[in-house]
């Protein structure tokens, strides 16, 4: 809310001007400076946005410091523990949690959205097979707005309902189609008797020579990595989204390029990026080299899976995520995974590291979640995927709120511009 006797006051050159000042329910003010220019001639410059909210939102707060998410209020370790993740859709995309009938209405909705118009199976066709999953995602959902005509008016409230609905529901058979294609195996169609977690997996793992049983405990730890994925304020793949949004773009088209941005390796591509890491260094003992790597100013590694341009203490998610590995290898027998072992190792060593203390590098969401992902039988390339589908309720809801804020108008950054002055044009046999 605008904060009527609060303002920051600007001074250049002798000269002045009062901003006004807005506050949050919680977290840090902000300085509303959209008539800086107009009144003062001059730009504020913040390449990366470390210093500008682009939007209000009631979405979700992260405090980086204290390393706290909440989702439209509620703690992310609670919705963990004790949710599940169509009902955090429901919180995500309405506001709060859902009640008995509203929960048992929109879980209905989801599962039946799940089919693919049976054409778009020719579009998977058209990929080599070795084309990465995020790639086929993207063309896939981005195709989506030449099949589901009827949900591309972004002026029409149902239309947005329906393609939000259409998006959640039909993202994790268009991931698992990616990766059965990748593989050589038929398609597997989605289930309405499973939940979604365990639909996924088996329409990722289930072949047609024989019955597939899911793992309980695989599927919870499934739908527990998609609630810890489903948003993330305005990170730069849902930034992205509601960019595109701004310009009154359809959905399909907003989320296939939010699911570009997310690909990655300094955003979602981290996950990957660090299970292959973790392969590299391959043993406790080479961990050493790969810290002094990470400090080297001089070499382009970095720890994947470390650091977070908001978090400065532990991601939350990360926490939680370490539980699940730990309990997921357990239960698998494979606690003693060499990978599990190098990570716990590599996170004892860098947080005793003072580089890393000195520069509040802590695990991200990514650290872990490439372990058990892999232990679950996703070959490293999926696991972009897998979160790209775990976000896209995420990205929906944001790009609904866009939508619907009065103050939206299309995203159109300036720029401190540093190249030639005005010249004029020289012939070719004028130049040197
Ligand atoms: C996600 O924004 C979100 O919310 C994203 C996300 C979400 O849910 O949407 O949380 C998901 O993208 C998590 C982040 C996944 N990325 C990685 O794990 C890749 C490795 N991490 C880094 O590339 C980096 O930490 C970023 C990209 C995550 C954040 O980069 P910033 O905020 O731009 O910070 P920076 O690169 O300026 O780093 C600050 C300093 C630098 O040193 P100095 O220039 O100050 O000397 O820390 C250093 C960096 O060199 N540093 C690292 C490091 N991360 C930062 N050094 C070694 N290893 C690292 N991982």
């Amino acid at each position: 809310m605008v904060d009527k006797n609060r303002k920051a006051t600007l001074t250049i050159d002798g000269r002045s001007w009062d901003l006004p000042m807005r506050s949050p329910t919680v977290g840090p003010d902000v300085i509303d400076i959209r008539k800086l220019y107009g009144e003062a001639d001059v730009f504020t410059y913040d390449p990366g946005f470390t210093s500008t909210a682009s939007c209000a939102s009631t979405i979700t707060y992260i405090d980086g410091d204290a390393g706290e998410l909440l989702y439209r209020g509620y703690p992310i370790e609670q919705l963990a523990e004790r949710s599940h993740f169509l009902e955090v859709c429901f919180l995500l995309l309405y506001g709060d949690l859902p009640n008995a009938a509203q929960l048992e209405d929109f879980e209905n909705r989801v599962t039946r959205h799940t089919m693919l118009h049976e054409q778009i199976q020719y579009f998977f066709r058209g990929f080599r097979r070795d084309a990465h999953p995020m790639a086929t995602m993207v063309g896939v959902v981005g195709a989506m707005s030449a099949f589901y005509h009827d949900s591309t008016d972004i002026n029409d409230p149902w239309q947005r309902e329906v393609a939000a609905i259409r998006m959640i529901a039909k993202l994790p058979t268009i991931a698992a189609w990616a990766y059965k294609y990748s593989i050589g195996q038929p398609f597997v169609y989605p289930r309405n008797d499973l939940d979604y977690a365990s639909n996924f997996l088996r329409m990722c793992f289930a072949v047609p020579t024989e019955e597939y049983e899911v793992n309980p405990v695989l599927s919870r730890a499934m739908d527990r990595i998609m609630t810890l994925h489903a948003d993330h304020e305005q990170n730069a793949s849902t930034s992205t989204v509601r960019l595109a949004g701004s310009s009154g773009a359809n959905p399909f088209a907003c989320v296939a390029a939010g699911i570009a941005c997310l690909w990655g390796p300094a955003h979602g591509g981290a996950n990957q990026a660090c299970l292959e890491m973790l392969r590299e260094i391959g043993s406790v003992g080479r961990i050493p080299e790969f810290i002094r790597r990470a400090k080297d100013k001089d070499d382009p590694f970095r720890l994947m899976g470390f650091g977070h341009r908001v978090y400065k203490n532990f991601d939350p998610r990360a926490k939680v995520m370490k539980q699940s590995a730990d309990e997921v290898l357990g239960l698998l027998g494979v606690e003693n995974n060499p990978l599990l072992q190098v990570a716990k190792e590599l996170e004892r060593i860098a947080l005793e590291d003072a580089y890393f203390i000195d520069k509040k590098l802590y695990p991200n969401v990514d650290f872990y979640s490439g372990i058990i992902l892999e232990a679950m039988g996703f070959p490293t390339a999926m696991f972009t995927p897998i979160f790209a589908v775990s976000r896209t309720v995420g990205w929906i809801s944001q790009w609904k709120e866009m939508i619907a804020d009065k103050d939206q108008k299309i995203g159109r950054p300036r720029q401190l511009y540093v190249g030639a002055p005005r010249r004029d044009y020289r012939e070719v046999e004028d130049r040197s």
